[in-house]
């Protein structure tokens, strides 16, 4: 089946979405947008997701065209329209199509697009054995600059980043911040367990509040009173290649299941030289039941 993507409120097959040239998503990477899983045909917090789309436009001044109640039907309906049951949502708005120029001010028309599709994931038997990853010397961009909470349509510093983990032989890449504290990896937030806590880097070390990690604390403060969040210091300097060591921590998923049958699996990128091992395969109840 061709994919239908939502834009502005219609919706089509994929080769006939298009959007302008002169649109400033596509020109400087002025938008927003938010990457939102879908299990068994429910979406993972979908609310989250729509409050975090909200806010990032909020600050860099975009306003979206939509209310988030007919932003969340949008979403819902496209998801309905693809009948996919298992897959990832891209919902993107652009500043819209302008001159060539940078001011924002002589745009119009933001677009608002929702693509309903697979989702590639890693190799499955990562999920077991591990992987590798690097810490990239692209540090993530100061918060003074380019927020890394604002889900922005200017991914290259993440970019950047990923390509120096790819030419290093990994597929992930941990990111530090501007004073070599760990951030996050180029897309996913960083967690490490301790001594049996659940330890993740705060907003404060510049990075995406990502949903996820959300539910990741909340399960661990849940079932184990930790998830902490504290400030990671690599002990070795960057470029230095570390192995991922899966851990699965079979009580937690074991007790979690016994309060709630249905659960989805995180996919998560952790790091293991900083005494850190990897929370892989993180069980999580699926809260928006829509
Ligand atoms: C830089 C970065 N950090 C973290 C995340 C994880 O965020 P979430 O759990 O909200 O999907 C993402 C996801 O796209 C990301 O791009």
């Amino acid at each position: 089946m061709t994919p239908k993507v939502y834009i502005n409120g219609k919706l089509y097959d994929k080769p006939d979405a298009k959007i302008s040239v002169y649109d400033h998503g596509l020109l400087y990477g002025d938008g927003v947008f938010e990457g939102i899983r879908v299990y068994e045909g429910k979406v993972f917090r979908l609310k989250e997701h729509i409050d975090r789309l909200y806010d990032s436009a909020r600050s860099i001044y975009l306003e979206i065209p939509v209310g988030r109640e007919q932003m969340t039907e949008a979403v819902l309906d496209t998801v309905r329209a693809n009948d996919k049951r298992n897959g990832y949502i891209r919902l993107v708005v652009t500043r819209g199509a302008g001159y060539l120029g940078l001011d924002p001010r002589k745009t119009t028309d933001p677009q608002v697009i929702i693509i309903v599709d697979d989702i590639s994931m890693y190799p499955p038997e990562m999920y077991d054995a591990g992987m590798e990853i690097v810490t990239a010397a692209t540090i993530r961009n100061h918060p003074n600059a380019v927020n890394p909470r604002v889900k922005s349509l200017n991914y290259l510093n993440n970019i950047m980043a990923k390509v120096e983990g790819v030419r290093a032989g990994a597929m992930e890449a941990l990111m530090l911040n501007h004073k070599g504290e760990v951030a996050e990896c180029t897309g996913d937030n960083i967690f490490i367990v301790r001594q049996g806590r659940v330890l993740t880097p705060p907003i404060d070390a510049g990075i995406l509040e990502g949903v996820t990690r959300d539910s990741v604390i909340g399960l661990a403060r849940a079932i184990h009173q930790g998830g902490h969040e504290g400030m990671l210091v690599p002990l070795r300097p960057t470029k230095q290649r570390v192995s991922v060591a899966p851990i699965e921590d079979a009580s937690l998923m074991s007790r979690w299941r016994g309060f709630q049958p249905r659960s989805c699996t995180f996919r998560m990128a952790c790091a293991a030289n900083f005494g850190v091992a990897a929370v892989k395969r993180v069980s999580a109840p699926i809260p928006e039941v829509r």
